[in-house]
C-alpha cells in the first residue's frame, strides 16, 4: 500500500485553534497548502488509482485539538466533510467502544466483529471517501482486511451461479436498515430503512453490510423473495471466505483514507477499552485545488 508522510511545521500551536470543529483559520491553511501541496497532490493521485492511501503524520508536540484540525483540514482539501448523523451534526467521530448500548448499533459503537461493508450503505447518497486516524491501536486484535471491487467481480465469475449473483447485485434493491444513531431520533422508536441495488449497473461502485440488511429482513421479510435471500447470504459468505482480503493494523499517528465505494473494509473483534480512532467521512464532489 503507497504512503505519504505529512508533517506539520512547528510553529502551528502558536497560531492554531479550535472551535466546535469547524474549519478555521483560514490563513494560515494557506500556508500549510503551500507547504503540503505536493503530498497533497500525491495523496489525490494515489486514491484516484488505488483507492487507498495510508498518511503517516510526523509524531509531534502540538495538541489532539490541533491534531482533529489538521485532519479535518485535510479531508476539506480533498474534498467536502460530512455530517454522519441526524442529531449531533459531528463531522469528526470519536471511534471508542461504547457500554450498554441498547439498541441497533453501528460497528463503530462496538467492539465486535465488524464484517466487509461499505460505510453509509443506507444513506441515499454514501459518501465517497473516509479517513481513518489511529490515535490509540488496540491492544491485540482489532485488525482491518480491505477487499477492491475488482477482487470481487473476479471472484464472482469462478462462482457456480456466478451470473446470476451478478444479475442480483446489479438489479435487485435490497433493504438496509439505518442504525440507530443515524436516525431521526438516535433510538430504537425510528425504524428507516432505504433500498438500493448493491453494485452498480456498470459494476464500478458497490455498498454492502450484511447485518443491516438482515435486520431490515426481521422487520420486513417480504422485501426479498426466498432466491434473492439465498443469494445475498451466499454473496456474504463467498466475500467472507474466497474473496481475496489486504490485512492492515493501524499504528498511532497512521491513518488511512480509503474509496468507500470501490473497497469494503472488515474489522476484526478486539478488546481493549481505551481503543481510539478518528473517522472523517467526505465527499469528492469538488475537487478542490485550494481551501477558499
Ligand atoms: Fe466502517
Amino acid at each position: 500500500m503507497e504512503s505519504i508522510h505529512l508533517s506539520l511545521p512547528d510553529w502551528i500551536d502558536d497560531y492554531m485553534y479550535l472551535t466546535d470543529e469547524k474549519i478555521i483559520a483560514k490563513k494560515y491553511s494557506n500556508i500549510i497548502w503551500d507547504l503540503l501541496a505536493t503530498e497533497l497532490d500525491n495523496i489525490k493521485e494515489i486514491l484516484n488509482t488505488k483507492g487507498v492511501v495510508k498518511i503517516l503524520i510526523e509524531k509531534s508536540e502540538y495538541s489532539e485539538d490541533i491534531l482533529k484540525w489538521f485532519l479535518l483540514w485535510i479531508c476539506n482539501y480533498l474534498g467536502i466533510p460530512t455530517y454522519t448523523d441526524q442529531v449531533q451534526k459531528k463531522m469528526l467521530w470519536n471511534i471508542t467502544p461504547k457500554e450498554n448500548i441498547n439498541r441497533f448499533t453501528t460497528f463503530s459503537e462496538v467492539d465486535g466483529e465488524a464484517l466487509l461493508h461499505t460505510d453509509s450503505q443506507f444513506s441515499p447518497q454514501p459518501e465517497h471517501y473516509f479517513l481513518l486516524y489511529c490515535s490509540i491501536p488496540a491492544n491485540i486484535w482489532g485488525i482491518s482486511y480491505l477487499v477492491e471491487i475488482k477482487d470481487i467481480l473476479e471472484e464472482i465469475k469462478k462462482e457456480i451461479n456466478g451470473n446470476d449473483i451478478l444479475k442480483f447485485l446489479n438489479e435487485v434493491k435490497v433493504p438496509f436498515r439505518v442504525p440507530s444513531i443515524f436516525t431521526k431520533t438516535w433510538d430504537d422508536s425510528s425504524i428507516e430503512i432505504y433500498k438500493s441495488t448493491i453494485l452498480s449497473k456498470d459494476n464500478k461502485e458497490i455498498r454492502f453490510r450484511f447485518d443491516t440488511v438482515e435486520e431490515a429482513l426481521k422487520i420486513a421479510p417480504n422485501l426479498l423473495t426466498d432466491k434473492e435471500i439465498r443469494l445475498f447470504r451466499y454473496f456474504q459468505e463467498m466475500l467472507e471466505h474466497r474473496v481475496k482480503k489486504v490485512n492492515i493494523k493501524l499504528k498511532s499517528w497512521e491513518c488511512l483514507i480509503i474509496d468507500n465505494k470501490k473497497l469494503l473494509h472488515w474489522r476484526t473483534a478486539f478488546e481493549d477499552p481505551n481503543r481510539l480512532l478518528y473517522r472523517i467521512r467526505f465527499n469528492n464532489n469538488i475537487w478542490k485545488t485550494k481551501l477558499c
